[in-house]
């Protein structure tokens, strides 16, 4: 296998593994914000114990979230040596950024969450624990707006270095920061990763609840997260269509990929599901008619820049792309589905009565941290081959003094790792789960 394949699979692992934790830290942080909010409001003991249940698993997702994130910026130096010259100016001070305004933050800040219960006053407490949550997006605002920029660049300008090489530097750095996909996808992001965490709570609760433990805290737990879920999922439709409204006018060829859409002089269909063959140009599925023209554009007969119009060497692998795509949309479908029954069983119990919907309930998260890796290989493996969009080739970006011997050795270490990693997680899960809900008050 080549330089550049091998450190491709690594740092699909690595960024892979790390993307499960901070998605479930955002949305945790949020629910441990409404759990202690409503607390404070309504004097509700059991919502005080929610919280404080809660903040001890958001620790041990955060210490994993930190652990595997900082593999991430070594790995650009060691792997992607040319692509972090190239695009160093930009990614330097977004990061520098994301350190500084909001790591800080929501390191300094857990720590009071986790300790203060007792030593701070309430509203002291939820303040904290609200700049815990907004710290964690703040975070992921700038990881977004470096990965959106690479999407759709904005506001540089190419400089030659005297080797002959060129690097791209800031010339506008609002027009870097709002470049035209990062807001449309931090919110898409944010909501994927508040969905991570509902659910997270919903599976546990669903849990406890086929265990028949902690009956009356899981369903007040379960009613908090589905109720707001049921409102971010239809959020989260619409801002996946608005998404695709960015991706059709910055990156036809990547709309194309995800509806496998080849003729410049037809309209484009939906695809229910389908498959892709690449190399005869041939698209077969279930599919709505002309459904993806209506939707970019309000008119079903509006032609749309298909994958023909491309060399074939400019194209990602489209079925992979098409797939990966459906996926997530798939399983967003299912996740709206399964909190309108959430939503609409509370009132004749159907969850305490129902074995079936307490398993299913129980695996529910497995959905959105599903959707979220797949949405993503989508976006990324959509801009293939560019590392960044029209700018740099992704096999120009590798480091040049690797060997494939050296990238092995780097999997396979990495791989050892995260599997004692992965284990060490549900492990001290387990335990906080196992321990249950203590009555602190
Ligand atoms: C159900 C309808 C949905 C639609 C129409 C939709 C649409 C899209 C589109 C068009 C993109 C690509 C953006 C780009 O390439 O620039 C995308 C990416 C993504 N989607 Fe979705 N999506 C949906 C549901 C979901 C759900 C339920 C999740 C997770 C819970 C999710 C998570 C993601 C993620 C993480 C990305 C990658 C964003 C990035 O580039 O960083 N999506 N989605």
């Amino acid at each position: 296998m080549s330089v550049e394949l091998l450190s491709r699979i690594q740092f699909a692992m690595t960024i892979s593994f790390h993307y499960v934790f901070p998605p479930l830290s955002i949305g945790l942080g949020m629910l441990m914000f409404f759990f202690e909010l409503i607390y404070v409001r309504t004097n509700n003991v059991l919502y005080y114990n929610l919280a404080r249940f809660w903040s001890k698993i958001f620790a041990i997702i955060f210490g994993m979230g930190v652990a595997t994130g900082v593999v991430m910026e070594f790995q650009f130096g060691t792997n992607w040596a040319n692509y972090s010259r190239y695009i160093g100016d930009v990614m330097g001070s977004v990061l520098a950024a994301e350190g500084l305004l909001a790591f800080m933050v929501e390191a300094g800040f857990l720590s009071i969450v986790l300790l203060g219960w007792d030593r701070v006053s309430k509203k002291f407490h939820l303040f904290s624990t609200f700049l815990v949550w907004l710290g964690s997006m703040f975070s992921a605002l700038w990881i977004v707006i470096v990965n959106s920029w690479q999407q759709t660049p904005a506001g540089y300008h190419i400089v030659q270095r005297a080797d002959g090489s060129y690097r791209a530097e800031v010339s506008d750095y609002m027009e870097m920061i709002f470049n035209p996909s990062s807001m449309d996808r931090f919110l898409h992001v944010i909501l994927s990763s508040l969905l991570c965490g509902l659910f997270l709570v919903i599976s546990i609760h669903a849990y406890y609840i086929l265990r028949k433990k902690y009956i009356k805290s899981s369903l007040l737990a379960i009613r908090t997260a589905s109720m707001s879920g049921l409102v971010l999922i239809i959020l989260q439709i619409a801002s996946g269509h608005q998404s695709a409204l960015i991706v059709a006018e910055y990156q036809p060829e990547k709309l194309a990929s995800y509806e496998g859409h080849f003729d410049s002089n037809k309209p484009g269909n939906l695809y229910l599901f389908g498959w892709v063959n690449q190399e005869q140009k041939t698209t077969k599925g279930i599919y709505i008619p002309k459904m993806l023209s209506f939707m970019i554009s309000a008119d079903p007969d509006m032609k749309l820049i298909g994958l023909n119009d491309f060399k074939e060497e400019d194209l990602p692998p489209v079925n992979i792309v098409f797939q990966t795509y459906h996926a997530m949309v798939a399983l967003g479908m299912a996740m709206l589905g399964l909190l309108g029954l959430l939503v609409f069983s509370f009132k004749n119990r159907w969850l305490l009565k129902n074995k079936w919907f307490q398993l299913v309930s129980s695996v529910s998260v497995l959905m959105p941290l599903l959707a979220v890796q797949l949405g993503w290989f989508s976006a990324e493996i959509g801009r293939q081959p560019w590392i960044v969009y029209h700018l740099m080739r992704t096999k120009d970006g590798v480091s040049t003094n690797l060997s494939a011997y050296d990238l092995w050795f780097s999997i396979i270490g990495f791989g050892i790792i995260y599997i004692f990693l992965t284990g060490l997680f549900f492990f001290t899960v387990r335990r906080q789960v196992v321990a249950g809900i203590k009555k602190y008050k």
